[in-house]
């Protein structure tokens, strides 16, 4: 099939990479010139694992090109619509503006048998309104709606070989077939391989997403409350999560206690769905999500309180080496990083911080160039008063606690991820603190 990705961000860039991979001739079209010339490099602007062999791969093939003119959309059958839905300023809602602009753009380069297909993460009720728009504009192209569940770090598998496919149709009984149509023909590979599929309306599979999204930073922060009881009861979260685990109806993923969850995502979505179940007149239904937020932005405070124990609360000029910097490991993405936020908050607190990470010290920099970067793990540990951990690169998870005992001033280490063996580190003469762990 011809395919136009409109929006070549992290969604958009992998999306179009893994659809010419499955054989279709994709065009990629975004506004930054930049990012263009990097994709058809075949350089990924973003770290991504597997993302870069990806690009060499599909464009090796010739069915994968970039543009920044949405004229090279026309002739597609199906256009993608992968732009970001930022969190507004000043507002809990979604910013739909990238949205609204990409259709508007797309509607004079449509032919009667397209179909657009929405695949950012919006409010309830978008997908019809933008189906009015398309209708209205009289092309003969009708809309679907196709969310996307991809995790950064496995962007290209996730991509690839998706754990399932939610189509969201039209109501219009014609408009609905020729959506389904599309997209089977567009997903075959994931289809003949018995990917789940479930087809449905456009409500249902835009609140599919922002679902998934909600329940997982539920989950996360669930096991983060229980960190908190932990904490005032000597009780061991992690072997709670564990026990809790074990039991298939709560399974033991997304139960990791430590800093809390980011990224571009969870948090986003979570304050975006209240704001539009508050439009709704709802806003009751998803009140419980405000309690997850804060639980999540709480273990922030805490680690930062645990290194300022640490210090034996005066931490104003004290060497604290801080690993980590992305929201998570195997991605560069710091926005709304919790690693980055205890960073800056113990910068601000007069902390002497040496910020390292393997990938994201640029995108940190970008954001705040006042922190004092390592390119080096031994670099940021050097005479460190504390070590704190915040995210669990292999790099950092595996320390060898003997190994790096002797290149900190004071063996100090706060676990922001519950990575480490505190047995292992207390034998090695470290004071261990983790969250929620006696
Ligand atoms: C999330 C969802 O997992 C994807 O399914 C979804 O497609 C994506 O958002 C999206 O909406 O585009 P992602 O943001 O890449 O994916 O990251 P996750 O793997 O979900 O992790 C989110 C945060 O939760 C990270 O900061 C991570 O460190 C934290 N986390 C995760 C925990 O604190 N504890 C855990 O047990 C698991």
């Amino acid at each position: 099939m011809r395919i136009s990705v409109i929006g070549c961000g992290y969604l958009g860039a992998v999306h179009a990479a893994a659809m010419a991979e499955l054989g279709h001739e994709v065009v990629g079209i975004d506004v930054d010139p930049v990012k263009l010339d990097a994709l058809a490099r075949g350089d990924a602007p973003f770290f991504e694992p597997g993302l870069p062999e990806l690009l060499i791969s599909a464009r090796k093939t010739g069915r994968l090109t970039f543009s920044s003119d949405i004229a090279q959309a026309r002739g597609a059958q199906v256009h993608f619509i992968a732009v970001g839905t930022p969190q507004k300023r000043g507002s809990y809602a979604a910013d739909l503006t990238y949205v609204d602009a990409a259709v508007e753009q797309l509607l004079p380069q449509l032919s009667p048998n397209d179909v657009v297909v929405g695949k950012s993460t919006v409010p309830v009720g978008t997908a019809g309104r933008l189906a009015e728009r398309v209708a209205e504009h009289g092309s003969g192209a009708v809309l679907a709606w196709n969310p996307e569940f991809l995790r950064e770090g496995f962007a290209v598998k996730d991509s690839l070989t998706p754990d399932r496919l939610v189509f969201g149709l039209s109501p219009e009984p014609d408009a609905a077939a020729r959506g389904e149509q599309a997209l089977r023909e567009v997903y075959a590979t994931a289809l003949a391989d018995d990917t789940p599929l479930v087809v449905t309306d456009y409500a249902t599979s835009e609140l599919v997403k922002v679902s998934a999204n909600a329940f997982l930073a539920t989950k996360i922060s669930f096991i983060n409350a229980m960190a908190e009881i932990a904490e005032v009861t000597g009780a061991d979260v992690t072997q709670l999560a564990d026990a809790i685990g074990f039991d298939v109806r709560i399974g033991r993923r997304f139960l990791g206690a430590g800093v809390g969850f980011g990224g571009g995502c969870l948090p986003k979505d979570i304050r975006g769905f209240m704001a539009r179940a508050e439009e709704l007149g709802r806003g009751e239904s998803v009140a419980f999500l405000k309690e997850i937020d804060a639980i999540n932005m709480r273990r922030r405070d805490r680690v930062v309180q645990h290194v300022i124990d640490a210090l034996d609360g005066e931490p104003y000029n004290k060497r604290v080496a801080v690993l980590g910097l992305a929201f998570k490991p195997h991605s560069d993405d710091v926005r709304d990083s919790p690693a980055l936020d205890v960073a800056v908050r113990l910068k601000g607190l007069g902390v002497d911080v040496r910020v390292t990470d393997p990938e994201a010290i640029e995108n940190a920099r970008r954001i705040h160039p006042q922190l004092d970067y390592r390119e080096t793990l031994d670099d940021a540990l050097r005479d460190a008063d504390a070590v704190v951990m915040v995210t669990e690169w292999d790099e950092y998870r595996y320390l060898d606690p003997a190994e790096v005992a002797g290149l900190v001033a004071n063996r100090q280490v706060i676990d922001g991820r519950n990575s480490y063996d505190p047995a292992a580190w207390r034998a090695a003469g470290w004071t261990y603190r983790g969250l929620g762990r006696p």
